[in-house]
């Protein structure tokens, strides 16, 4: 299956799962495995049998570019990383970052009144790329990035495009010289530029803040009371800046897509905006009162999950649905797919936010929407994404209308995380703020 799944990953995943139900058998180059959709062998291997299944070579890749840190690592070590960034994740800690996250929506909605009145098309992908950078720097790392600023971007684009084209070549490596090596290799530089710039900063302005990189910074081995060595701090703080701006990004773009497809939806939820706003810019408290609205997220992050697929490997022999699982064996989880399954969902291809009414999401079992993952290794960071992109689509979408470019393609690219291939460009409408 190799040459197949390398072309079209996403394809192939869903075509096997409608074709041959819950458990499908692939050789994948040199490697053997199963598809699981089932939500009761989903969550035997991502949570009940989870210390069997460690983090796949497909990862390897990941690994090169962020090194052994938080996403990548496994075992104690793992398990100690996870610890001290735990209490940066914990509410009342993101409950008191809300407002910095509400002032850099704001400042990006203020910037879009003048390309609203120019009426030029925005590449919505770079625009919620630079915002949801803004916001984890200010919340998490209490930083900017000096003259890489206008830089990491382009960077993890281009780093993004060559791990995911490579990511099923396992364990080829990149050693010979070519145009695009030069690329990544430039891309690298920048990115490890920018995260040093981030520490040094730190540590030169010796900050009283409580944020997430002071806890790294502070933390100590029980045993040997030593800190973090500095390659380390450099592998966690990359780790935080790309997994927390690109995943949030792709939602809030995935949502401005489907929204200009869906008017329905997009009046219903300018309803409720100016209903329980009233005019005002939101803040952290308003959230409860905009229920539509995160129902919208979660509806787009179901059709477009930005980690459309991951995979583990088999430490030892196990069976899985019936089926016997060898050691080294792969199991792949893929959300794109177990969002869009027939079974579960009704007109999966729909664009329906009603379906994650509470009533309506109460019959559903759990383990067949996962955007965030699961089990121990669910994503550390999921409330502070949800919390920031409910804010974020409340604030813009109060004031701005957004539409796709008449004629432009839009085709889901499943990198590392799921991208618009040919970007978002959007037109900008200003609508009047009503208050109900
Ligand atoms: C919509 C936004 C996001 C999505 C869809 C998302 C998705 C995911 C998924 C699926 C995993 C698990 C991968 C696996 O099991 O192999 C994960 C892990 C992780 N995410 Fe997120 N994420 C988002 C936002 C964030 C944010 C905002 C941060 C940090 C500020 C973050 C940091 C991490 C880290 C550090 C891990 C590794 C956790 C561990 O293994 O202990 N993510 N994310």
């Amino acid at each position: 299956m190799l040459p197949a799944v390398r072309r079209n990953p996403t394809g192939v995943f869903m075509d096997a799962a409608r074709r041959y139900g819950e458990v499908v058998y692939f050789k994948i180059g040199p490697r053997r495995g199963y598809l699981v959709t089932n939500p009761a062998d989903v969550r035997h291997v991502l949570q009940d049998n989870a210390p069997n299944y460690h983090k796949s070579p497909l990862y390897d890749k990941l690994r090169g570019l962020l090194g052994n840190g938080l996403l990548t690592s496994e075992g104690d070590f793992w398990l100690r990383q996870r610890r001290i960034a735990q209490p940066a994740f914990h509410r009342q800690h993101i409950a008191a970052l809300t407002g910095v996250m509400a002032d850099a929506a704001r400042d990006a909605a203020a910037q879009w009144q003048t390309i609203a009145s120019a009426g030029r098309p925005i590449d919505v992908d770079d625009e919620m790329m630079r915002l949801t950078r803004t916001v984890v720097l200010r919340t998490l790392l209490g930083a900017d990035l000096g003259p890489f600023a206008d830089q990491v971007d382009g960077a993890w684009k281009i780093l993004n495009k060559h791990i995911g084209e490579s990511f099923w070549s396992f364990g080829l490596t990149d050693w010979w010289p070519s145009a695009r090596m030069r690329r990544v290799k430039a891309a690298r530089a920048v990115l490890r530029g920018a995260v040093e710039h981030v520490i040094a900063d730190r540590r030169r302005r010796a900050s009283d803040s409580a944020d997430l990189l002071s806890m790294l910074m502070a933390a100590r081995d029980e045993e040997t009371g030593e800190g973090m060595t500095d390659e380390q701090l450099r592998v966690e703080v990359t780790t935080f800046l790309l997994a927390g701006q690109e995943t949030t990004s792709l939602a809030l773009t995935w949502i401005w897509y489907l929204l200009s497809q869906n008017p329905p939806a997009q009046r219903r939820l300018e309803r409720e905006l100016d209903a329980a706003l009233e005019g005002r810019p939101p803040d952290f408290a308003d959230l409860v009162n905009l229920p539509y609205t995160r129902m919208v997220i979660d509806e787009a992050m179901r059709l477009y999950p930005p980690a459309w697929g991951f995979s583990r490997e088999a430490l030892a022999d196990d069976r899985v649905g019936g089926f016997r699982v060898r050691r080294g064996w792969l199991v792949f989880v893929v959300p794109y797919v177990l969002h869009r399954l027939p079974a579960f969902w009704e007109n999966p291809d729909v664009f329906d936010p009603e379906r994650f009414a509470p009533e309506r999401s109460a019959a559903r079992p759990k383990f067949v929407y996962l955007p965030f993952g699961a089990g121990p290794r669910q994503c550390i960071g999921n409330q502070f994404a949800l919390i920031e992109a409910h804010l974020v689509l409340a604030t813009l979408a109060q004031r701005y209308r957004l539409h796709l470019v008449p004629g432009h393609r839009v085709d889901a690219w499943p990198l590392i995380t799921l991208r618009p291939r040919f970007g978002m460009p959007m037109i900008v409408e200003r609508r009047s703020v009503h208050s109900v």
